[in-house]
């Protein structure tokens, strides 16, 4: 297993491509699954996730040709399609579950694996199979698998209220309902950029959706969808743990293709802990304003609320400020797994339940540390940036999940970065 090495004290100056969205391009592939004729993706990242989906389509019998060093994704899926999604690929990942949606629209059954529990939560699905439910889908657990169903052979439009704006969820649904006999509104949809980037593509192979980017969203469903190409849109995640890199070192970096429509709270509390963010031709700059950075309080929520995608590496920020911070984790029961080895580092954070008290430090120091997932791996990286010494994060395979080229993309601002294979 790899580690990546930080020797922290770098002031960053330079640019950052941001890449497309991991989570737009996991639920955007499955779509493929909705037509006969080929959907190309363009912007894609190169991510491990990216090939757990590619293989999970694979395995259903689509066709998909990674062009272009895996930035342009070919698909079609023409032809006769699996309805099994196994669960030796499912439990790599929680996103493979996006194929029920689609696969019930299309073949009128689909068994798809549970996804199993994973390191930030339960992370149940009982809004994805609620809401099929509504749509005349009969939905059994048999040894693992959901066996579903759709009565007569075929979705029925209906009117579904989420208990809670669960992204996949909203996906699923959405995906499931442009082939649907009907109209089916959703109500108390998630409204995250990502979910408005699938209806984008949806609607250009011919589906009929409104309201996305709301809280109601109504599809009318059509006979057939056709073939598009469609651009992933910025990783407002990537795009927000990369501008904490200047923040947390000093220097000043443009973020290119960012836009702060994508991530505007985050960019407030960024604003209130004394980071300045500009807008530029290219992207975004940013730049501490002057001095020590201040505690601000955080609460995730879902879009536009702060995302519980970034709290990891907020916390790595605040370690370091002046003041206490309050940081409240609102949407998985267990994401704080960062914390402890923050205090590793020397950080002073306090877990109780769901929120995190965190002091700021004068500096921290570099150590050993272990990344146990995607979001915290990064967090890590940032924290050893800013650290007096040397730190190690092991088992970086979390952070090939999420980040393509980490080491690259920071050392090509100025950063002591370097991964080490087989340590
Ligand atoms: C997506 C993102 C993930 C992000 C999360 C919240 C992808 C591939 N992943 O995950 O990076 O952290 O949104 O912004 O896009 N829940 C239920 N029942 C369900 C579904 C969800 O109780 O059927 C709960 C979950 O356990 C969790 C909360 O709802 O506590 C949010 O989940 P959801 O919005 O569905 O997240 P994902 O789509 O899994």
């Amino acid at each position: 297993m790899d580690s990546i090495f930080v020797r922290g004290g770098k002031q960053l100056h330079g640019q950052i491509p941001i890449a497309g969205a991991k989570n737009a391009c996991l639920a955007l592939m499955p779509a493929t699954l909705l037509s006969d004729e080929p959907l190309t993706l363009t912007g894609a990242p190169r991510l491990s996730d990216i090939r757990t989906m590619t293989e999970l389509l694979q395995s259903l019998g689509a066709e998909v040709t990674s062009l272009q060093e895996g930035q342009v994704l070919a698909m079609s899926s023409h032809g006769r399609i699996e309805t099994r999604a196994d669960y030796d690929i499912v439990r790599k990942m929680r996103a493979s579950n996006l194929v029920l949606g689609p696969l019930l629209a299309r073949e009128g059954h689909a068994e798809v694996s549970l996804p199993g529990g994973c390191a930030i939560g339960a992370r149940p699905m009982d809004i994805h199979t609620d809401g099929l439910a509504r749509m005349g889908a009969e939905i059994e657990l048999k040894d693992g698998y959901l066996h579903a169903k759709a009565q007569g052979g075929k979705l029925k439009g209906a009117v579904i209220d989420f208990p809670f704006a669960s992204v996949g969820a909203t996906e699923n649904i959405m995906m499931a309902a442009t082939l649907a006999k009907g109209t089916t509104v959703i109500n108390n949809a998630a409204r995250e950029p990502e979910i408005v980037d699938l209806a984008t593509c949806l609607r250009a192979m011919g589906a009929q959706i409104d309201g996305d980017g709301t809280s109601t969203i109504k599809v009318q469903g059509v006979d057939r969808l056709k073939g598009a190409t469609h651009r992933v849109v910025t990783d407002r995640i990537e795009l927000g743990t990369y501008m904490l890199a200047p923040a947390i070192c000093g220097g000043e970096v443009e973020l290119l293709g960012g836009r702060i429509d994508l991530l505007a709270a985050f960019c407030e509390k960024l604003d209130a802990a004394g980071i300045a963010v500009t807008e530029t031709d290219m992207g975004l700059k940013v730049a501490r304003k002057n001095g020590r950075i201040r505690a601000v309080d955080v609460t995730t929520e879902p879009f536009p609320g702060f995302p519980t995608d970034l709290q990891a590496q907020m916390m790595a920020l605040l370690c370091t400020a002046e003041g206490t911070s309050r940081l409240e984790e609102t949407i998985f029961e267990n994401r704080f797994m960062h914390a402890p080895e923050l205090i590793r580092m020397g950080a002073d954070i306090d877990v109780h339940g769901g929120t995190a008290t965190v002091t700021g430090v004068e500096r921290l120091k570099g150590a050993p540390v272990m990344a146990t997932d995607l979001r915290a791996s990064v967090s890590l990286i940032l924290a050893g940036l800013a650290a007096e010494g040397e730190t190690r994060v092991a088992r970086v395979y979390h952070l090939d999940r999420g980040y393509e080229h980490v080491v690259t993309k920071l050392s090509g601002v100025g950063a002591d970065i370097e991964r080490i294979k087989g340590q």
